[in-house]
């Protein structure tokens, strides 16, 4: 995100050129000009952002990482009995997170392996399933990890590329499948919020030749429950996290859902401790206790239907979600308003030029009054 240009607001673009009234329907997306060698591109911390604008950590809002407004004030009463026995290591079979993840999606423990995040089970994925000589495919844009963990192992990564925003490439999408070790779905997807429909799944589930991850990060938003389809499908593993709808981003959390076969093999290479004494300890009781996330989750989905609306009423194309995130349109100006928004403290996703989704910016739907901040800073800036 970072350039030279940044707060220089004499040079920022006109009111007319930021926001483009197209309906988001009619947006074709742009190939993939140039393709990069994927890599981590880690964002601007918090405290990064504060400093380099003169601001406090308390102004600063992050629209980009699409994790919940709701604090986490309920675990920081219950930790400190676990907290006395950190000397120890967490019993490397996870055993009682299994349950407690098995037990929230309806399914056997033994389907279950834990993970430090759904960041992590991707890369065990990899480390699995992927050789050199093997082939992974998934339809672009979507996550990249996909992509990093694909060409990390050498395997060979088969972009479908998506060229109408609501589209998706079924067809294309389930060739690639026929000849992939991995097909990595996002549903809904992200960054597009876009949620295929369960026929589709199961088509490319009946196409692919190899493992399909179904990567599941916002399934809480739309209610979906995919884990009872492994005991139909042998081919599908079904990734969750406590990071988006459990709001526990911090804790590092995740779980996967699959046949025995697969969660053996993933077994076989998961670090015996990755996921700390505390972590477990509150992914456990968070899942134990889904009421919790299931008022917040509702709050946020109601909270984005009014973020829609205000930001459509300032003239800007939005694309539907049923996510905690919204994608937007504004044009080829799209980077210089992220840079513009970003003095004032306000971080939203953007896209390299290079990227289909260039002239979009992606928003996480935060508090009311942070997602009134940002709407006011958008309409001042257009
Ligand atoms: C689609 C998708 N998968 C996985 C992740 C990472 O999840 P976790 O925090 O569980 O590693 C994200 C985070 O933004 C995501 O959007």
């Amino acid at each position: 995100m970072g350039s030279n240009r940044l707060g220089q607001r004499d040079r920022s673009p006109t009111a007319s050129s930021l926001s483009q009234r197209v309906p988001y329907a009619a947006i074709s997306l742009p190939g993939n000009a140039v393709t990069p060698k994927p890599t981590y591109r880690w964002q601007p911390t918090t405290a990064e952002v504060a400093e380099r604008f003169g601001l406090l950590e308390s102004q600063i809002v992050r629209f980009d990482h699409n994790t919940s407004p709701n604090d986490t004030a309920w675990a920081a009463g219950i930790v400190s009995p676990v907290a006395r026995g950190l000397n120890e290591y967490p019993g490397a079979s996870y055993l009682s997170l299994r349950r407690a993840a098995g037990n929230y999606v309806g399914i056997d423990e033994m389907n279950i392996v834990p993970g430090a995040g759904i960041d992590e089970l991707i890369l065990l994925v990899a480390k699995a399933f992927l050789r050199p000589e093997s082939q992974a495919t998934a339809v672009v844009p979507t996550y990249p990890l996909y992509e990093i963990a694909t060409t990390q192992h050498g395997a060979d990564f088969v972009p479908v590329e998506q060229t109408r925003l609501n589209m998706f490439p079924l067809d294309a999408f389930s060739e690639a499948a026929e000849t992939s070790d991995v097909t990595w779905l996002c549903v809904p997807n992200n960054p597009t919020g876009e949620r295929i429909d369960d026929e589709a799944i199961r088509r490319i589930l009946r196409s692919a030749k190899g493992l399909v991850v179904l990567d599941a990060a916002y399934a809480e938003y739309a209610g979906d429950r995919w884990a009872a389809w492994v005991n139909h499908y042998p081919n599908l593993l079904v990734l969750h996290t406590l990071s988006k709808g459990f709001a526990l981003a911090g804790i590092r959390v995740g779980f996967g859902v699959g046949n025995t076969a697969t969660i053996g093999e993933l077994d076989k290479v998961r670090p015996p401790g990755s996921i700390a004494t505390l972590s477990q300890f509150l992914a456990e009781k968070a899942l134990a206790e889904p009421q919790r996330m299931l008022r917040a989750v509702e709050g946020i989905s109601k909270e984005r239907a009014r973020f829609t609306t205000a930001l459509s009423d300032a003239g800007i194309a939005v694309l539907p979600s049923t996510t905690n995130f919204v994608l937007c349109h504004f044009g080829p100006h799209a980077g210089d308003l992220a840079n513009l928004l970003l003095t004032e403290g306000l971080i939203v996703r953007s896209y390299p030029q290079e990227h289909q989704l260039h002239t979009f910016l992606r928003f996480t739907v935060r508090s009311s009054v942070d997602n009134d901040r940002l709407v006011a800073a958008i309409r001042r800036h257009s």
